[in-house]
């Protein structure tokens, strides 16, 4: 019985992966050197530090921990400006809906990401009173695969995590889900997500019964 569906924000509710790539490309061009968008997969559901140490590892850049902090935050500057221009139209197909379709039939939802942007892109995108719960990377500590950030949503929820359901578009975040003891569906290419329960292309394929089919 599937009492609660929890969400992954980059890549299930609104393609952000675009606004991270611009403001990562903006900050290398200032650094010296071209990043591409072949790159950028590699930072897909990566945490913001760690992003910054594949692009730097890219760039052939060495700098100290207090240089990263400065840069980290210069990125951030550049992806928020794109971000806070985001307009409500943006959220991918069928997350709205299927985020009602849920409230509506009594299945509570949350939001797991790895983001410390997410309460801004939930504002933008008018989808903040479709949460119950949000737990986003001001709340954690441990990046997925680590589970941490669904097990908080869950527990704050008073769900079990046997009854949670996660969405998800990044492999490390189907493993998050797994190691959480929850159910997955994988958002995006079937290759990647092989460990996930059921794979398809957006929520725009989502609905109540195959929710409750998932085994
Ligand atoms: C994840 C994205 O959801 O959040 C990553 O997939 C991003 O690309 C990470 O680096 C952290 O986001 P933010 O907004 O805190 O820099
Ligand atoms: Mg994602």
């Amino acid at each position: 019985m599937i009492k609660a569906c929890l969400f992954d924000l980059d890549g299930v509710i609104v393609d952000t992966a675009k606004y991270h790539y611009i403001a990562w490309k903006k900050l290398a061009k200032e650094l010296g050197f071209d990043f591409s968008e072949t790159d950028n997969e590699r930072l897909k559901g990566v945490s913001r530090m760690a992003s910054l140490d594949i692009l730097l590892e890219i760039g052939g850049i060495s700098i100290t921990p207090a240089e990263k902090e400065r840069l980290a935050h210069q990125k951030n500057e550049h992806y928020v400006s794109f971000i806070t221009q985001m307009q409500a139209d943006e959220v991918l197909p069928g997350a709205r809906e299927f985020l009602k379709a849920c409230r509506k039939a009594g299945i509570a939802t949350a939001l797991g990401s790895a983001s410390k942007n997410a309460m801004t892109i939930l504002e933008r995108l008018e989808l903040t009173d479709l949460f119950d719960v949000v737990v986003d990377g001001t709340h954690t500590t441990k990046a997925k695969p680590d589970p941490e950030v669904f097990l908080k949503g869950a527990e704050a929820l008073k769900v079990n995590p046997a009854h949670c359901v996660v969405f998800e578009d990044a492999e490390a975040g189907v493993e998050a889900a797994l190691a959480a003891g929850m159910k997955c569906v994988g958002i995006g290419h079937p290759e990647i997500l092989t460990k996930a329960h059921l794979i398809i292309d957006g929520l725009h394929q989502m609905d109540l019964q195959k929710l409750n089919n998932i085994q």
